[in-house]
């Protein structure tokens, strides 16, 4: 049997132990005060915290169709950069994961590649044109945990309630990214005094927060297991509270990029804050941050999503929406919530690893970090300053929000089932 040992960790940021770990099984085979010096291989960990490998649920892996910007493998490697052992990528690919077959090769590759466990989600309507649904029921019997239209939304009433339905009936979550579609068109930024200042097209709150709030009552009605995609504003949160509040199935997440950036960064009209839905007011990351510490949010999502340079350093209306996020995610929520002292680790392991496995019931991640467990971990450096540069990532794109941003969290190791997925000393 190989054995190695991770000595000397914190988990949840907590009291320092040891962590033997079988390689062969993958999964956690003891955990004690004393060091495991007699393992096959022995890392001293130097006090560093250790967290269940990291859960995002919204990623763009843009495979297939658009492999010039990212692709299963590279999105892997960013992914287990970022400490991420499970990813679940969007539907809106070229062609859209709308058939089991599709959704099956996405997650086959992953699997061979090895570095992150890869879950397709399929799409809600064919093509992604808000028409017909797909088969929700075959690609959920070739396990398709979630289904979404994510990129666009499922405007049409009739056919979310159908959704909502056939969703409930296979019991699998329906993602929905919330903008009616009526009231954006055209738009680039958050209608503001900032997007008025700069002569953008403006997305105002009531796009999102119309279509929130209509999916809370659909859900309440006929439905189970509703997710919203990239809450984004003050109203969402009001909304999601209410629903909750109502004993309504619904969850939600929101971005780091939400969180931590404003439409402040607009002022340069650089295409880089280019993103749907668009960077708020102050206002908003303030509700959306009390709506993550106190539950109305559920979980924190990357909606990592690569574009190429040709696609973003142009004017900002010609921009794509979209930013990168796995690489960052975690030292964004390390800033926003353990800096500040607004929560600890034990948070960051909640909102993202435990809640969204829970979500998704993957039984293998999320777990504690206890004896017998899968040894899907993430070994952080809180004190371990480095500076975001896009052309220094894992991901195939290099469109990061944080350019220059320097950051006080590092990853320093990822671990899927027990095998080393990434090592900070060898990158
Ligand atoms: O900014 C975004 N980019 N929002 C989305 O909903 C889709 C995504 C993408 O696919 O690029
Ligand atoms: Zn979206």
């Amino acid at each position: 049997m190989t054995t190695f040992a991770l000595n000397n960790v914190r988990p949840y940021g907590e009291d320092v132990t040891n962590i033997l770990i079988d390689v062969a099984d993958g999964v956690i085979d003891a955990v004690g005060e004393n060091p495991f010096d007699d393992a096959d291989e022995v890392v001293d960990c130097g006090g560093n915290v250790l967290l269940p490998g990291l859960v995002d649920m919204h990623v763009h892996l843009r495979e297939p169709g658009r492999e010039d910007t990212e692709t299963i493998a590279t999105g892997s490697d960013a992914a287990a950069k970022g400490g991420f052992t499970a990813v679940f990528t969007m539907a809106n690919t070229s062609p859209v994961i709308d058939q089991p077959f599709l959704a099956e090769a996405v997650w086959t590759k992953g699997q061979e590649y090895g570095k992150c466990d890869v879950y397709p989600v399929g799409s809600i309507s064919q093509g992604l044109k808000g028409e017909q649904l797909t088969e929700i029921g075959l690609m959920s019997r070739s396990g398709v945990r979630m289904f979404s239209d994510d990129g666009k939304c499922v405007n049409d009433p009739q056919l979310m309630r159908r959704a909502i339905e056939y969703a409930k009936a296979h019991d699998v979550v329906l993602a929905q990214h919330a903008e009616d579609h009526r009231m954006t068109e055209g738009s680039v930024a958050h209608e503001g005094e900032q997007a008025a200042r700069l002569g953008l097209r403006g997305w105002p709150r009531v796009a999102e927060e119309s279509i929130v709030a209509r999916d809370a009552i659909m859900t309440r009605d006929y439905g189970g297991r509703y997710h919203l995609c990239h809450a984004s504003t003050e109203g969402t949160v009001e909304l999601l509270r209410f629903a909750k509040n109502q004993g309504i199935d619904v969850t939600a997440e929101v971005t780091p990029h939400h969180l931590m950036l404003t439409d402040e960064k607009l002022a340069t009209y650089d295409g880089l804050f280019r993103v749907n839905p668009p960077l708020r007011e102050a206002r908003d990351a303030e509700a959306l941050k009390q709506a993550l510490l106190d539950g109305t949010v559920d979980v924190v999502a990357t909606d990592h999503a690569p574009h190429g340079s040709e696609d973003k350093c142009v004017e900002f209306e010609h921009a794509k929406p979209g930013m990168l996020g796995l690489e960052t995610s975690l030292a964004v929520v390390h800033r926003i919530f353990v800096e500040s002292g607004e929560a600890d680790w034990r948070f960051v392991a909640k909102v993202m690893s435990e809640r969204p496995a829970e979500i998704l019931r993957l039984e293998d991640q999320g777990r504690p970090i206890n004896v017998g467990e899968p040894a899907n971990l993430v070994l952080v450096d809180p004190q371990s300053p480095w500076t975001a540069h896009g052309d220094e990532m894992a991901s195939k794109a290099s469109n990061t929000p944080y350019e220059d941003i320097e950051f006080s969290a590092r990853v320093v190791g990822t671990w899927l089932r027990g095998t080393q997925t990434y090592d900070a000393k060898k990158a």
